[in-house]
Order: structure tokens, then C-alpha cells, then sequence
């Protein structure tokens, strides 16, 4: 596995920790080496320090063994070498010598502005044969146009058997979860439709800045970092078709037809269906923090969102009329992604109190599945309470361990299988859906609303709900 962006944030807290843990439960195959690249000019020694310190600090204690590091540290080596520079790529071949013809995997963990390049030097320098296989991070371009333009140049390179686009929201066990819930379980299909559900909620709330990534995040912001790719998977998981097998292209066929089938939203639509935030000073935790305008590497006068919320539709027989809601942001007032099904009340109500009920199916920091249902409250006379029926996934398998997302993606990588991936045509539908409401943003210069940090983002995305009789699970 060769990792471009070898020194980045990326490869150091997630790739690294994610390829030690999958060494030490004995995953990756024997004699897998791992090749870090970037310009600095480390030797495979300084680098392998570097792995360990990142190591260290995102592996458990008790998971970080020195022997087990040792054998791990052994398959990683470091090449220095400016990717953009198509005469390194004739140093690497040499450096790769015979292992050029084993199986590879390239892992793209730089900005999406490199991937063109990486792809075409790959080519000239003959490192793209059939045995490849290259991995892209997210956000696949900014826009419509320069994702295609990504797309078109990566599968002049590449086949899409080869290309894994990675989402690591995909990775995560919930997620999955939320497949098996829908269609291992008979008891959802029937009421999983507009009859039945009164709207969804996702929302990804982080209580997180923007860290070392103001200079990436100041140019993307909420709704492509975030929203486009993460948020629009969790929608087309909670309202596509049962695919016909539980393989990468019958699953993302269906995915695909609920992108297609999103709402348009342009015009002036936008201002009545989308919020912008960005967060101002506030408190996290009982600490004070800045606001976004303050964070390095970020305008002072920057108009970027760190907080989007809209209200999607789509537009297909199963879901007409239903809203989706999604949200997210940044500096909010606590960690939680969910998903919430609100179901519709019941047609004729006997009881005095009672709520229509909820499927909650929480991400972070807790992974659970629980229903709200009603009943009845022990004593005398007919007084209803909600109860949860609830499913602790970590309780239910007495899992060691919990699998970090990148673990399980970087394993379906090593074994070939896309299913957890996005497919070209998913990125390029995700994207002619954003473009229109990041152009009326502009359009209508509808800067974002500032959210005090530590709060749950500004009054209009409450409004947003409001509007249609609904408010934000909490
Ligand atoms: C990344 C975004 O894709 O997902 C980050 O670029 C964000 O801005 C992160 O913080 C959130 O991931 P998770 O798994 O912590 O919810």
C-alpha cells in the first residue's frame, strides 16, 4: 500500500492507527508492506518515529505492545518525493524494483487537486497495471465540474474496478447496521414509506473546530465537506430500494436512484430550504474558544459555513412529501450523529397523552438502535410514558474491540470489494443536487447566520422545522 500524503493528518491519526490494529488481529496479509510518500525529506527510520508518536497517541494503551509495534513498524517504509513532479514518479518505480509486480494499492490522502496528477504520472511511469487499485479520499472535487473532470482523468488511468472512493461514514458498524435493520428484518419494510413516517432527521453535530485545516476548510465548508458526501450516504441508506443482492453495484444502483431522485433545490428555494452557519465565540466543555473568522488559516472576512441545514426531499413514490431534514456543523453544543425516523401519530388517538413513535439510531458517540414506543405508566388510570426498546450493539455482541471505520474500509480495499464505496455516477448525482444551492447561496448573497460555539447552530435552523411543525430531536 503506498500512501500519498504520507505526513499529512490523515495518514498519521487515522490510516497508521487503522493499519497497526488490523496488524495486530493478524488481517493484513503476511508479507503487505506499507510505503509512505510525501516531500519531506525523512529517511524510513524518522518516518516510522513519526508513525509510532501518532500511533501512540490514537491507539488504545493496551493495544500498543513494542513487540507487536516492532513487526508492525517492519512493513512500513518512507519515500520522499514531490507528487506533482513526473520525473520523481521514474525514482519510486526504481525504488519499488521487482515488488512492481506485486498487487498495490495507491492511497490518495492529499488534496483532491492532486489526484489528476498522481493518476496521469502513475501511468507514464507504467506503476498502473491491471494488479492497482487507488484509493480517494473525499471531498472528489469541489463542484459538479471538477469532479468530473477527476472522474474523466482518474478512469483514463484507471477501471472502475479499481477506484475505491472512499466515505468513511460507510465504514462505520451503525451504518452498516442500519442494511440489516432494513432489510434483515420484516417488521420495517411495511411502514419504512410516506403512509407511514412523518419525516427524518439526520444530523452530525461535532464539537470540534476546524483544528489544523483551516487552509482546506476555509475554501470548502460545511455543506462539501460534509453534507454532500457523509450526509447524502446516511440519506441513501435510510430510503433506497432493498438492492437485489448485497453487492457493490446492485447496492449502489439503488443509492444512486435516490440521488437522482432529490429535489431540486435553486433559485430562491435555497433561502427557504437551506441554512448557513458559522460559529462565533462561545463556550466548549466550560472552555472558552474563537470564533471560525480567528482560526489559522481562515479569512478574516471569510463568508465559509460551518454549519448547514436543509430541508431535502425526494422525489419517488416511497418518499413523497416526506421531509428530510439534514444538519450539520461544527463547535456544536455536543458530539452526536443520528438518524431519527419519526413515525406518524395514530390515525384515531384513545388516550389522553401519547407520542407518535421514533426509531433513534445513534452513530456517536454511542452506537445504538432504540424505538420509542408508548405505554403505559404503572398504577391508576390510563397515563402513557414512552419507553425505549434498545438495541446497545456493543452490549449485544460483546465486542472487544470497536472497528474503526478506516479498519474495515482499508480491509475491503486490500480484498477488492467496492460495495462500501462511491461509485462515480453516486458522486457526480450528490453533486449536480449541491451545486444549485451553493449557487444561490451566492446568487442571493445569503451569508451564513453566526451560532454562538457550543450552541445547537442559529435560530433559523430551528425556524426551518418550525415552519413545518417539527423541531430537532436533542
Ligand atoms: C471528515 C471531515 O470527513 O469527517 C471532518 O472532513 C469531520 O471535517 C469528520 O470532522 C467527522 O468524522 P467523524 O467520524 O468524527 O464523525
Amino acid at each position: 500500500m503506498l500512501v500519498f500524503g504520507g505526513t499529512g493528518d490523515l495518514a498519521l491519526h487515522k490510516l497508521l492507527p487503522a493499519l497497526y490494529h488490523l496488524h495486530r488481529d493478524r488481517r493484513l496479509p503476511a508479507d503487505m508492506r506499507i510505503l509512505a510518500l510525501a516531500r519531506k525529506p525523512l529517511d524510513a527510520d524518522a518516518y516510522r518515529t513519526l508513525a509510532e508518536r501518532h500511533c501512540r497517541a490514537n491507539v488504545p494503551r493496551a493495544n500498543l505492545d513494542a513487540s507487536t509495534w516492532q513487526a508492525f513498524a517492519e512493513r512500513i517504509d518512507y519515500f520522499a518525493m514531490d507528487a506533482s513532479q513526473s520525473a520523481d514518479y521514474g525514482r519510486l518505480a526504481r525504488h519499488l524494483g521487482n515488488a512492481c509486480q506485486r498487487g498495490r494499492v495507491y492511497y490518495l490522502a492529499t488534496a483532491p487537486g492532486l489526484f489528476e496528477d498522481i493518476a496521469a504520472h502513475l501511468a507514464n511511469a507504467g506503476l498502473a497495471g491491471s494488479n492497482t487499485r487507488i484509493v480517494l479520499e473525499k471531498p472528489i472535487g469541489h463542484s459538479l465540474e471538477s469532479a468530473l473532470a477527476i472522474n474523466q482523468a482518474i478512469g483514463r488511468v484507471f477501471q472502475e474496478s479499481q477506484i475505491f472512493r472512499i466515505d468513511h461514514y460507510l465504514g462505520k458498524e451503525t451504518v452498516q447496521n442500519l442494511m440489516a435493520l432494513r432489510f434483515a428484518n420484516a417488521l420495517f419494510e411495511p411502514v419504512w414509506r410516506s403512509g407511514h413516517i412523518d419525516h427524518v432527521q439526520i444530523s452530525v453535530c461535532e464539537t470540534l473546530g476546524v483544528e489544523n485545516r483551516g487552509g482546506y476548510y476555509d475554501k470548502a465548508g460545511a455543506m462539501r465537506d460534509m453534507l454532500q458526501n457523509h450526509l447524502l450516504q446516511l440519506l441513501c441508506l435510510v430510503a433506497m430500494e432493498a438492492p437485489v443482492r448485497f453487492d457493490a453495484e446492485a447496492v449502489r444502483n439503488e443509492k444512486v436512484k435516490i440521488l437522482e431522485a432529490l429535489k431540486p433545490i435553486a433559485g430562491f428555494d435555497v433561502k427557504d430550504r437551506t441554512v448557513r452557519g458559522q460559529y462565533a465565540a462561545g463556550k466548549i466543555g466550560g472552555q472558552e474558544v474563537p470564533a471560525y473568522y480567528f482560526e489559522k488559516n481562515v479569512d478574516s472576512d471569510s463568508d465559509t459555513e460551518t454549519f448547514v441545514a436543509v430541508h431535502a426531499e425526494i422525489d419517488n413514490w416511497r418518499w413523497a412529501g416526506v421531509p428530510f431534514y439534514l444538519r450539520t456543523g461544527k463547535r456544536m453544543a455536543k458530539k452526536s450523529s443520528e438518524i431519527v425516523i419519526q413515525f406518524k401519530p395514530v390515525p384515531h388517538r384513545l388516550f389522553q397523552d401519547g407520542q407518535a413513535n421514533g426509531l433513534l439510531i445513534s452513530l456517536q458517540p454511542e452506537e445504538s438502535i432504540s424505538l420509542q414506543l408508548m405505554a403505559k405508566s404503572p398504577g391508576k388510570g390510563m397515563h402513557l410514558a414512552p419507553v425505549e426498546l434498545d438495541l446497545n450493539l456493543a452490549h449485544a455482541f460483546r465486542q472487544k474491540r470497536r472497528w474503526d471505520a478506516y479498519e474495515r474500509l482499508l480491509l475491503d480495499v486490500i480484498e477488492g470489494d467496492s460495495t462500501l464505496f462511491m461509485r462515480r455516477d453516486e458522486v457526480e448525482a450528490a453533486w449536480r443536487w449541491v451545486d444549485p444551492i451553493i449557487g444561490g447561496w451566492h446568487a442571493y448573497y445569503q451569508r451564513p447566520r453566526p451560532y454562538p460555539a457550543g450552541s445547537w447552530g442559529p435560530e433559523q435552523a430551528h425556524s426551518l422545522l418550525e415552519q413545518q411543525g417539527h423541531a430537532w430531536h436533542r
